[in-house]
């Protein structure tokens, strides 16, 4: 997979990717990330990527030609599955979406700003806009960051043991049941005799239990399906 994003904020990712499992993802070469600094496709003298709103108002918005040149300059180099905006408007990110996404081959990642884009690059451009949750950020970064590290750990060959990600909370609409290791007894705090025992179809069982009860306390819509899509 090659992701390509763009961004005002370049030096913004270089935590979340440098580290773990998407800077292993990275060195495997199973995920290669491109950054372009949208100041660099700008044709104004202080390199300027954003204007005043027509109509007036508060707030600048993001100027259609700097992008509108990065995303062609790019799309003549390859062809791209998909053009994801990141912005609080966007469809809510979830795991049936991550899953899909793992599956492509090159994506464009553009991270909003300010009061947000000129409406035609929304228009001609983007083919799918996403936010990470009900709350604003100060920009699309930390969202494009966390839509990333969701896809790349899904890329077949990214995690040891691929049965890891099938057992993640959410792939099965359960939440995760509680984990415990050594030592089995801290300060009296006893770890569940069944985890003990050796006795697979008694763990797997007591697991699938553990995950449906901690689903229907923690998250009720979730167990009665709302959340698939
Ligand atoms: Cl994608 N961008 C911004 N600015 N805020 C957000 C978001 C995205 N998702 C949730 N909040």
């Amino acid at each position: 997979m090659r992701i390509d994003i763009i961004t005002i904020f370049p030096e913004m990712f270089s935590g979340p990717f440098d580290h773990s499992i998407v800077k292993r993802a990275r060195e495997k070469k199973l995920v290669e990330i491109h950054f372009h600094n949208l100041r660099d496709y700008s044709k104004t003298k202080h390199r300027n990527v954003d204007d005043y709103p027509f109509g007036g108002g508060s707030g600048m918005v993001m100027m259609v030609q700097p992008i509108a040149d990065c995303i062609e300059k790019l799309k003549s180099e390859r062809n791209y599955d998909e053009v994801i905006f990141l912005t609080p408007d966007g469809k809510i990110f979830d795991q049936p979406t991550a899953n899909r996404l793992s599956l492509l081959g090159n994506i464009i990642m553009l991270c909003g700003h300010y009061k947000g884009i000129d409406e035609r690059v929304r228009k001609h451009y983007i083919t799918l806009e996403l936010s990470i949750g009900n709350y604003v950020l100060s920009g699309g970064e930390l969202a494009a960051a966390v839509v990333c590290d969701s896809i790349i750990r899904l890329i077949p060959g990214v995690l040891s043991d691929e049965t890891s990600a099938l057992s993640d909370s959410f792939q099965d609409n359960l939440l995760s049941p509680p984990v415990y290791t050594r030592p089995a007894d801290y300060r009296g705090w006893k770890v569940p005799d069944v985890l003990l025992s050796g006795h697979e179809a008694n763990i797997k069982q007591w697991r699938l239990e553990q995950a449906l009860k901690r689903t229907l306390e923690r998250r009720p819509e979730m167990a009665a399906g709302e959340a698939d899509d």
